[in-house]
């Protein structure tokens, strides 16, 4: 049987991770993990929990407080590959993919004790070989003894015009200047948190995908992948 690796995928929002993740799940038929929908599952907590305030912030301290009785689950499909994230025993999908969960997601992952729930829930998946898994601090944090690490970035603009046109694919209408300043916010804060920040893996290899297909950023991947299992 081929040897398996576990590959560390990290790097800004709307840079095509979970898409390139997921076909290459597809291809090696390896489990993929989505950290981003977990703290995503949190933030949806929170909003339907009523743990926010009127300026749209998660009041940290309830959170905190109701932090026990959150149940995030992540399931894989073992035939289908596909994955799916359980919010108290509910299945949640579209739900959390707008722009209000995604900034109440970057909230929440600031919190020492929201990392530290959802790092031992991911640490689960990696005492096996044959992982992705995308984030922010896969590389770094939760699966630094990854054989393979990726550093995926891209121009704030053309980022923009996929995540724009991606909103608009899905009728969640906002314009592009809206996601534009949402985006710069977002990487702001993903990069200058205290607690486990965005930043690039000492041996990761950085995929700039501005100009590059999905079939190209692939292809870019396998390559690695297999220079890798035929060592
Ligand atoms: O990848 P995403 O857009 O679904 O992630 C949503 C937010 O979750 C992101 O702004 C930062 C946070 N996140 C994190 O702190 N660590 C991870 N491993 C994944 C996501």
């Amino acid at each position: 049987m081929e040897r398996k690796i576990n590959i560390a995928i990290d790097g800004f929002s709307s840079c095509g991770k979970s898409t390139l993740a997921k076909s290459l799940a597809k291809k090696l038929k390896y489990r993929y993990v989505d950290t981003g929908a977990m703290y995503r599952a949190i933030g949806l907590y929170a909003l339907e929990n009523q743990l926010i305030d009127q300026q749209d912030q998660v009041v940290n301290e309830a959170l905190i407080e109701h932090l026990k009785q959150v149940q995030v689950e992540f399931r894989v499909d073992p035939i289908s590959h596909k994955s799916k994230v359980f919010l108290n025993g509910r299945s949640i999908g579209d739900q959390i993919r707008t722009i209000q969960i995604a900034d109440l997601a970057s909230q929440v992952s600031k919190l020492r004790q929201v990392r530290d729930k959802l790092q031992v829930l991911q640490r689960v998946f990696v005492q096996e070989k044959g992982v992705i898994m995308d984030g922010r601090d896969i590389g770094t944090v939760v699966m630094p003894q990854a054989e393979l690490k990726i550093f995926m970035t891209a121009d704030h603009e053309v980022r923009a015009l996929r995540r724009f046109k991606e909103l608009e694919e899905r009728g969640k209408p906002i314009s592009l200047d809206q996601v534009k300043q949402r985006q710069r916010k977002r990487d702001q804060d993903d990069v200058q948190r205290a607690e486990d920040p965005l930043i690039q893996a000492e041996d990761a290899i950085v995929l700039d995908n501005s100009f590059m297909s999905p079939e190209e950023q692939l292809n870019f991947v396998l390559d690695k992948v297999h220079a890798l299992i035929e060592q």
